[in-house]
C-alpha cells in the first residue's frame, strides 16, 4: 500500500522513514529513525525530485507508482547523490526509462562512479547556477550548494510556489510518523536535539558553504521547505534558519556549561561532578555531564557545538589521553569546532599527561580559550584539592 500525501495539488510526498537502521551511515545512532524525502511535481511535465535510501525501496517505488497514476515520469531531478537519496536511481530508471536525468555534472560523474555507464549514458540535462526548467505552470531554478554535504550537491527552487528543495540542508534524524510539517510536531522540544547533532555531524565541517547557502536562500522568497530528511517547513521557517546560521558561523547556541569526562575508575568522573555541583553553587544552570565512554561521540560533538563552556576530564592512558576523549577531540577536530571556552583536568597515577596533550589538541583548534592551567589528580581528587577546584569553578562562572 502506498504511503503519500499531497503537500499541495500537484506537489506530492512519495519519501519514506526507516526504524529498522540502527546506524546512519553506518556511524550516527538513530534511535528515532530516520526519513528519506522525495518529492514528486505533477505539472504538464513530471519531475521526481531525488530518490530514496534503499532501506526503504519497496515503499519509496509504491509511492512514486501511486503518485503518478499511470502518467509517466519526465524528468528526474538528482539534487546529492549521497546513495541515501540516490541508491534506488537506477530501480526509478528501470521503471521510467523515457524520464531525463537533471543533475549538475559533478553529480553525473558521481552516478557513473556508483552505477557504471549504463545509468551515466541514459538521456541526462546537467545543470549549472541559475539554470531553470519549465514544468509547464512551474519552472524550476536550480542553485549549486557544494559541499552541503558533497561537492555535487544543487538545490531546486520552484519559482511558482516558493518552494525549497534543499537537499541535505535542514534536514534532521527522525522519521516521520504521518505529520509531514514542522509546525505539526513538537520540534524545539522533541526534534531540536538530532537536528543539532544531524547538522553538526553531516554538515559542521562546512561552516563556510552552509553560509553560502543561507546568502543565496535569503534573497528568495521562500514559502515552504522540502528538505530530504524529516519535516517539510511551512511555518517558523526564519527560526530553523537562524540555529543553522549559528550553527554554521561556529557560535554557541547556549551560554552554558557541558562537563565531558573520560573516566576508567571513577575517580576523574568524581573531580568533573563535583565541579559540576561547585558550578550549580556559583548559580549555573542547565549544567550537563557526560561520560565519553557511554556517550556516542555524535551526541558529544553536537553538545560541544551547543554549548559556550565545555569541561573536558580525562585520565591518562597508554601514557596519552584516554581513548573516549582522544576520540572526542580528533572528531571536535575533524568538524572544525572552534570559538569556545575550555576548562581541563587530567588524571594519572605515575605519570599524568592527559592535560597537556588535551591542551596540544585544543591549540590546534581556532579560536578556543583554554581558562588557566589543568588541575591535575593523583589518582584521586585530594581534599586539599578543594580550593583549586572552587578557583576553576570561579573561573568558568565568572567567564560565562
Ligand atoms: Fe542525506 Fe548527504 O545525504
Amino acid at each position: 500500500m502506498h504511503n503519500i500525501q499531497h503537500i499541495t495539488p500537484d506537489l506530492v510526498y512519495v519519501g519514506a522513514s526507516d526504524r529498522r537502521t540502527a546506524l546512519f551511515e553506518n556511524v550516527y545512532p538513530i534511535p528515532r529513525g530516520v526519513s528519506y524525502n522525495s518529492y514528486l511535481l505533477l505539472d504538464e511535465k513530471t519531475a521526481l525530485l531525488d530518490t530514496a535510501d534503499a532501506a526503504v525501496a519497496s515503499q519509496f517505488l509504491e509511492n512514486v507508482a501511486a503518485a503518478l497514476a499511470g502518467r509517466q515520469l519526465d524528468y528526474l531531478i538528482v539534487n546529492h547523490m549521497e546513495p541515501d537519496h540516490a541508491a534506488t536511481l537506477a530501480d526509478v530508471l528501470l521503471r521510467y526509462p523515457q524520464a531525463t536525468l537533471v543533475c549538475t555534472a559533478k553529480a553525473a560523474q558521481m552516478m557513473e562512479q556508483f552505477f557504471g555507464s549504463n545509468i551515466s549514458a541514459h538521456q541526462l540535462i546537467t545543470v549549472k547556477e541559475g539554470d531553470t526548467l519549465a514544468l509547464g505552470r512551474h519552472t524550476l531554478a536550480f542553485a549549486m550548494a557544494p559541499m552541503v554535504h558533497w561537492p555535487e550537491v544543487m538545490v531546486t527552487y520552484d519559482t511558482t510556489d516558493h518552494i525549497l528543495f534543499s537537499a541535505d540542508a535542514f534536514g534532521t534524524f527522525g522519521a516521520l510518523s504521518g505529520n509531514l510539517y514542522a509546525d505539526e510536531l513538537n520540534f524545539a522540544g522533541e526534534w531540536l536535539n538530532d537536528a543539532r547533532r544531524y547538522f553538526i555531524n553531516i554538515v559542521g565541517k562546512y561552516g563556510v558553504q552552509v553560509q553560502a547557502l543561507l546568502k543565496k536562500a535569503a534573497a528568495l522568497d521562500i514559502k515552504m521547505i522540502c528538505p530530504l530528511h524529516g519535516p517539510v517547513w511551512r511555518e517558523n521557517i526564519e527560526w530553523f534558519v537562524a540555529k543553522h546560521d549559528l550553527w554554521s558561523r561556529y557560535e554557541p547556541e547556549d551560554k552554558a556549561v557541558v562537563i565531558i569526562y573520560g573516566s576508567i575508575y571513577g575517580h576523574t568522573e568524581a573531580a568533573a561532578l563535583r565541579l559540576g555541583t561547585l558550578l550549580a553553587g556559583r548559580g549555573v544552570r542547565n549544567i550537563k555531564a557526560y561520560d565519553a565512554s557511554r556517550t556516542h561521540a555524535s551526541k558529544l560533538v553536537a553538545e560541544c557545538f551547543r554549548a559556550s563552556h565545555i569541561v573536558l576530564a580525562s585520565s591518562t592512558y597508554n601514557n596519552g589521553i584516554f581513548t573516549p576523549m582522544e576520540n572526542l577531540l580528533a572528531d571536535l577536530k575533524a568538524h572544525c569546532w572552534q570559538n569556545r571556552t575550555v576548562a581541563l583536568i587530567e588524571n594519572g597515577t605515575w605519570a599524568p599527561q592527559s592535560g597537556k596533550l588535551m591542551r596540544a589538541e585544543l591549540e590546534q583548534m581556532k579560536d578556543i580559550r583554554i581558562l588557566g592551567d589543568a588541575l591535575t589528580l593523583k589518582s584521586a581528587l585530594r581534599a586539599e584539592q578543594e580550593e583549586a577546584l572552587q578557583a576553576l569553578a570561579d573561573e568558568i562562572a565568572k567567564s560565562l
